[in-house]
């Protein structure tokens, strides 16, 4: 059946139809796109649940400060109070390294420096490193990878 042997109304019925169709694929497309755009606005971390990860026992961790590298984590403690502390640096991500000399973490990869406490004190990192919740519960250790102030 070819344009020509059709009846002026359904070649109008066909054009209708090929423009609308046009249309919604657009419209599709353009949703997607936005959609894209403002997920690309929010870092990636506020699309993850908080997670609880095991830490050990209380005795694996004395006074003072335990690296942990697989976690990538500092881990405190004074006596019976712990808080954790990301090795995660703030600036392109590499992991930093607790200098005893000078009572820092130090991140080697762009000469950025922290105090202990995770604030950002110099070179190019642009805020303090993350903190984490630590509980102790029963026996053990747990700390909650979810951001604190
Ligand atoms: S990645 Fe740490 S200072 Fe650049």
């Amino acid at each position: 059946m070819s344009e020509k042997s059709d009846k002026p109304e359904q070649q109008k019925d066909r054009r209708e139809f090929i423009v609308k169709l046009g249309i919604g694929a657009g419209l599709v497309a353009l949703v997607g796109q936005a959609v894209a755009s403002l997920r690309s606005l929010v870092p990636n971390v506020s699309y993850g649940a908080p997670t609880t990860v095991k830490l050990g026992l209380p005795h694996d961790f004395p006074d003072g400060m335990k690296f942990l590298p697989d976690q990538r984590l500092f881990v405190f403690r004074e006596g019976n109070i712990f808080h954790a502390i990301s090795a995660v640096c703030t600036h392109l991500g590499c992991t930093v390294q607790y200098r005893p000399e000078s009572s820092q973490i130090w991140c080697a990869c762009h000469n950025g420096c922290y105090d202990l406490s995770g604030r950002n004190v110099s070179g190019p990192p642009p805020r303090a490193l993350d903190r984490y919740e630590v509980h102790v519960r029963g026996q053990e250790i747990y700390v909650t990878r979810k951001q604190v102030a």
